[in-house]
């Protein structure tokens, strides 16, 4: 980025930040559409407390209209999807496959092969190789299988790295690397890959942001990686959880090296878990230059993240402050882009000012863009799917206010609207002026309009 753009986005972000709101932008414009624009994800975690429909309203609301990622918080881990040996519960992990699909999200898979939230039965076959073998094989045979298709990527393998300053295989506390040993991580991605040979395959783990100096964890993860790549082990992936504390300052510039060095092996890497906390206890204290600091890191994040092009999502570990592991487990508090009444946090402006600061034709994708677009049928259509990436109005524009679809400059349009998926969810003709949406959720869709020759193509949002 020249030093011109970046001096005039600082200035056109600290206004933003200033103002606290979210009404600096377009009635239209989220997260969701900037990053779907822009051919990347970005997403939220479903916290526990929304399989349980034990969640504010607004949680889902907000969620799907600003998201177009989504992961389980905890339900698809081990122990919830094979409570018992080869007993397999997908009702959970059912509903939100459901959600995703019918607000046109992408899904990832969290995870398959981990130390943590192991149940019982696996840990009594402690030491047992065999056994242990067959068992996460059919595990990953099982679950994998079972949303095949419809889960796009999966963490394979989370957390094997230990915490040592020379880092190495988590060799104490996991039953699959005391029972099985390393090979566990080479089996697991190759049982995964047969499963579903379309889903993307990641190792995901933290404190990769703290950079790739000589034995670190995060040179350990690109070495092992190589060695797989070499060796036509099945990974695409990376994920770096990015669970990080307002005082981390270096760490996004760690996640751009991290990205560079996996960018040479062919791999993506994706930030699977960013949080942003503050010491816990610290809430009461904290002020407007507390959340921009905030906002700014977020912010960094977001640039690194646009500006790498193998790098794919971007996935927050909770949507607002009510609701976080951060508070429960980790210590620190109020780390994520809404506060406890749902109100975006400066967080949340400064990622859009990012996105908006990285134009779509200069951001790149790892991802093919039919992902991203309606489908494209009748006149003025061409073989591409790009023949309707989003345009600007030639002749006409367009604009919407709750239902109704208000048309200037056509004389007489046919109008169709697509979910975010490009099915098409309403079509009317010789439309002139307005026409009421009728018949469509609340959410973000596609709406394309044709008048003769002249077509325009944007995202709306119905509420
Ligand atoms: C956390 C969940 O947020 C908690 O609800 C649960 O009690 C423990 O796990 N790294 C991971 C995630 O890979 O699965 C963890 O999620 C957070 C750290």
């Amino acid at each position: 980025m020249s030093s011109t753009k970046t001096i005039s986005t600082i200035a056109f972000s600290t206004v933003l930040l200033c103002t606290g709101l979210t009404s600096a932008f377009a009635a239209d414009e989220t997260l969701r559409s900037l990053a779907e624009e822009r051919h990347r994800y970005i997403g939220a975690i479903l916290n526990s407390e929304w399989f349980y429909g034990n969640i504010e309203a607004e949680f889902e609301q907000i969620h799907k209209t600003q998201f177009n990622a989504v992961v389980a918080e905890n339900e698809m881990k081990f122990d919830a999807t094979e409570p018992n040996e080869n007993t397999f519960s997908y009702d959970k992990g059912d509903k939100m496959v459901k959600y995703a699909q019918e607000n046109g999200m992408r899904v990832r898979g969290h995870a398959l092969a981990w130390h943590s939230q192991v149940p019982g039965w696996v840990n009594n076959y402690s030491g047992q190789k065999e056994k242990l073998l067959s068992v996460l094989k059919n595990h990953i045979d099982s679950v994998v299988g079972h949303w095949k298709g419809k889960v796009a990527e999966w963490d394979v393998v989370n957390e094997a790295v230990n915490d040592e300053y020379d880092a190495g295989w988590r060799s104490s506390n996991s039953v699959w690397y005391e029972g099985i040993g390393p090979e566990f991580l080479d089996s697991a991605f190759v049982w995964a890959h047969a499963a579903d040979p379309d889903a993307e395959l990641c190792y995901n783990d933290y404190s990769l942001e703290w950079g790739l100096r000589e034995k670190s964890k995060a040179s350990f993860v690109v070495e092992q990686v190589k060695r797989w790549k070499e060796n036509g082990i099945p990974i695409t992936c990376v994920g770096t959880q990015t669970h990080i504390e307002i005082s981390h300052e270096t760490t996004p510039q760690n996640v751009r090296a991290l990205a560079k060095a996996l960018a040479e092996l062919d791999v993506t890497l994706n930030i699977t878990e960013l949080d942003i906390g503050f010491p816990k206890g610290s809430a009461d204290q904290l002020g407007a230059a507390d959340y921009a600091k905030q906002g700014h890191l977020y912010r960094q994040f977001m640039d690194v993240f646009l500006e790498e092009p193998n790098m794919g999502e971007f996935v927050i570990w909770g949507l607002t402050d009510a609701h976080s592991w951060l508070d429960d487990q980790q210590g620190k508090t109020q780390g994520l882009l809404y506060d406890k009444q749902y109100k975006p946090k400066p967080a949340y402006d400064s990622i859009m000012v990012s996105l908006k600061a990285h134009p779509a034709s200069e951001v790149k994708s790892p991802y093919p863009s039919s992902q991203f677009n309606p489908p494209c049928e009748g006149d003025g259509c061409g073989d591409s799917p790009d023949a309707v990436v989003p345009v600007t109005a030639s002749k006409f524009s367009a604009q919407i206010s709750g239902r109704a679809l208000f048309i200037a400059g056509a004389k007489s349009a046919k109008v169709d609207v697509f979910d975010m998926q490009g099915r098409p969810v309403f079509s009317a003709k010789n439309v002139k002026g307005s026409v009421e949406l009728q018949g469509i959720a609340e959410g973000l869709y596609v709406v394309r309009v044709r008048d003769g020759s002249a077509s325009l193509t944007k995202r709306i949002t119905i509420r």
